[in-house]
């Protein structure tokens, strides 16, 4: 089997690990082999990476130092997790990869978006998502959704501003690469949503040849 590699993204509250998981599922039905996984996570080290970055005492971090993190929790899942499981020829589904760094250090923080390519170039190899899922909702929605289930991290609790940037920055990365990048709009139940992922991963599944 060819391997694949499929990234969900979007802002807080798109119920994305919810549709990995229902994805996931989905094909494996089909008998295809599917690795799932998260960032920042997917290994013990890039889980305490995620702690850091995460927790509420973490406060005080400098934007670069945010940066440098997600991308070092980045380089450990891509070794441990990502690239051992393409090799296997499985799929891959990620929960977030290096489009959120655009979108969160990006445009939500304002750090050039040079610099963060250039890290991103050091971290991944070059590595790209051959398919990108964009949940998108608004913002407002987004962050009642993990307020009702009582998910108050340190980026979340950011003003609804930075996550008006970081949703902008999202549907203009998709407008740069609309072949990857699919938008999916995201305000209905899980089930209709999942529902619209499937053609679409079912599409690209028959490009791929898999
Ligand atoms: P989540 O996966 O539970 O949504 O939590 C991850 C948080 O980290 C979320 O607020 C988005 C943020 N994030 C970044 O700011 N930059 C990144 O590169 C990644 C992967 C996540």
């Amino acid at each position: 089997m060819k391997g694949a590699f499929i990234s969900f993204e979007g802002i807080e509250g798109t119920g994305k690990s919810t549709q990995v998981r229902l994805l996931a599922e989905a094909l494996r039905r089909r008998g295809l082999q599917v690795t799932e996984t998260a960032e920042p996570g997917g290994t013990p080290i890039s889980l305490k990476i995620r702690q850091l970055l995460l927790s509420l005492d973490s406060r005080g971090m400098s934007p670069v130092t945010e940066l440098l993190l997600y991308n070092a929790a980045r380089v450990q899942h891509i070794g441990e997790v990502i690239m051992p499981a393409l090799k296997r020829g499985e799929i891959v589904i990620t929960d977030r990869f290096s489009d959120s760094t655009v979108a969160y250090q990006g445009y939500g923080r304002n750090i050039d978006l040079k610099l963060i390519a250039s890290l991103d170039a050091i971290a991944t190899e070059g590595l790209r998502p051959d398919l990108t899922l964009l949940l998108d909702i608004d913002v407002e929605t987004g962050l009642r959704r993990n307020r009702d289930i009582g998910k108050t991290d340190r980026i979340e609790t950011e003003e609804v501003s930075f996550h008006e940037r970081v949703r902008k920055g999202f549907i203009s990365l998709a407008a740069l690469e609309p072949d990857r990048i699919r938008l999916v709009e995201c305000s209905g139940s899980i089930e209709e949503v999942h529902q619209k992922t499937i053609p679409i991963v079912e599409d690209f599944l028959r490009m791929q040849g898999v």
